[in-house]
């Protein structure tokens, strides 16, 4: 101990002898002087060696803190630099403040003021310097994390904090690699101390596995990978790792390896690879593969975009739509389409005149018809109705006899089917109900035009009833069909 005293002493102490020394031989050293060197002697000696003095047992103050009480305390608890560090600076500012007074016998109370002046200027140029200063002074009481801890902070690194300092805080990660972190960047941020308030902290990976495999399956092999791995430096045994299921997701089955590690001897990121290392390669030896996001694909037949006329199969589907025929069986349309005759009616011809004998009824396929009747009241027929694709006409005269009702004009290109009255008949003989709903239409349609060609309401619902009821039974007769079907 008293060799490492003198070992550690023997400079500041050699350079403080030296100034006391030329203190007291100030005098006799004078006499051997030249009469000019005399002049600036006496002028700059005195406050040299004062300055010298106050100086050099500041120096020596500071080297024996060190050694008698920093590093016997140091064996004990770790003292911060930084408090270090702020002694030394106590006992130099006490030499300064020493040196103002007594060696150039100003007012210390003046200096002081002054040097509160300048310190003002001179901490708004630092702020920042004087905020990391403060929040290191503050971590050092405050002592969220102590050297030798893992943490983690938002916005910032993560790893094993291996100094505090008055500026900075310096932290080694993962890689190895150090980082040095200014104070005030900690004054803002959220930490996460692994260490506290217990070493052993609990850490999880996720792992998402197929909804297929049992989760009873997947704990006990994941259950494995983290025992494996546990009871090494890195992992501990106690607490005991354990697999839970965490979430069912549109991807699978997330499970949660827990486990735990010792935060001040290893930090988060090697234990996770470790872990994650184990359940890779025990979920391989298993068979079980990690979910992957997936979609159900399968093959439809693709929707017909544009449909022939020309051919059978098409003209059947397009029958389908039609209103009429829709209860018709597939054999039954598949006939019809066969029969039924495709014309083209450009813009403003017509199709049917009012007053010809009708022998046949249209579907329209494409394009829009309109209806026009006469009336007594004007000398050209008024339209009474507008049709549109999948409705028919022409119903009325094929089914009663009598010639037709209206005038059907292309308002527009238009695509028509033509059934003749004798396929028709083979039809309703088939199905009697085909008579009945065109008779539903037939009075409808007679008590539309009527009211529109004399601008009154439609009939009454009762006289439609009667003269579907009464049409119904001749329109069968005519195609000598017997009625009790219908
Ligand atoms: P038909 O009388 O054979 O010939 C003219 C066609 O016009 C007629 O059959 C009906 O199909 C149709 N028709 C007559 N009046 C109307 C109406 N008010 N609404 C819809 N279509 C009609």
């Amino acid at each position: 101990m008293f060799l490492k005293l003198v070992k550690t002493l023997w400079k500041p102490l050699l350079v403080l002898s030296g100034f006391i020394i030329a203190a007291i031989f100030n005098r006799s050293i004078l006499g051997s002087l030249g009469r000019e060197t005399v002049a600036i002697y006496q002028a700059v000696m005195p406050y040299a060696i004062g300055m010298g003095l106050w100086a050099s047992a500041a120096w020596l103050l500071d080297n024996i803190i060190r050694l008698l009480v920093w590093e016997p305390l140091g064996r004990r608890v770790k003292v911060p630099k930084l408090v270090q560090d702020i002694v030394s600076i106590i006992v130099y500012s006490s030499a300064i403040t020493g040196i103002v007074g007594s060696v150039f016998g100003k007012s210390v109370g003046a200096f002081l003021t002054a040097g509160g002046a300048i310190g003002i200027v001179v901490g708004l140029a630092l702020r920042n310097l004087i905020v990391d200063l403060f929040i290191g002074i503050a971590l050092n009481f405050e002592r969220p994390f102590e050297i030798g801890q893992f943490v983690k902070m938002t916005n910032g690194p993560s790893g094993q904090v291996t100094e505090i300092n008055w500026r900075t805080t310096r932290i080694v990660d993962s890689s190895g690699d150090m980082i040095i972190v200014p104070n005030n960047r900690i004054g803002d941020a959220v930490i996460t101390n692994f260490s506290r308030p217990e070493p052993a902290s609990a850490l999880e990976v996720v792992v998402c596995l197929d909804a297929a495999v049992p989760p009873s399956r997947a704990l006990r092999v994941l259950n494995a990978a983290a025992l494996a791995q546990c009871g090494t430096h890195r992992c501990l045994d106690k607490p005991e790792p354990y697999a839970q299921v965490r979430a069912i997701t549109n991807h699978g089955v997330e499970y949660g390896v827990v486990y735990y590690i010792d935060s001040n001897k290893a930090g988060p990121a090697w234990s996770r690879h470790l872990i994650l290392v184990s359940v890779l390669e025990q979920l391989h030896q298993a068979g079980i593969g990690i979910a992957v996001p997936k979609q159900d694909v399968f093959h439809s037949p693709m929707p017909q975009r544009i449909f022939d006329t020309r051919t059978n199969e098409d003209r059947v589907t397009l029958l389908s739509r039609v209103e009429l025929f829709a209860g018709l069986t597939a054999d039954e349309r598949q006939h019809l389409s066969n029969v039924m005759q495709e014309r083209l009616f450009k813009s403003g011809t017509p199709l049917i005149k009012e007053g010809d004998a009708g022998e046949s009824m249209f579907i329209l396929f494409e394009g829009l018809l309109d209806v026009f009747a006469s009336t007594p009241d004007s000398a050209e027929p008024i339209r009474v109705a507008r049709l549109k694709v999948g409705t028919f006409f022409g119903e009325m005269s094929m089914l009663t006899g009598e010639p037709r009702s209206a005038t059907v004009k292309a308002a527009c290109d238009s695509v028509v089917f033509e059934i003749s009255r004798q396929h028709m008949a083979t039809l309703i003989e088939q199905r009697p109900q085909i008579a009945t709903t065109l008779t539903e239409s037939i009075a409808q349609r007679r008590a539309a035009a009527a009211a529109a060609r004399s601008n009154a309401t439609r009939a009454p619902f009762d006289d439609q009833r009667n003269f579907v009821q009464q049409t119904v039974g001749r329109i069968l007769k005519f195609f000598g069909i017997n009625n009790t079907k219908a």
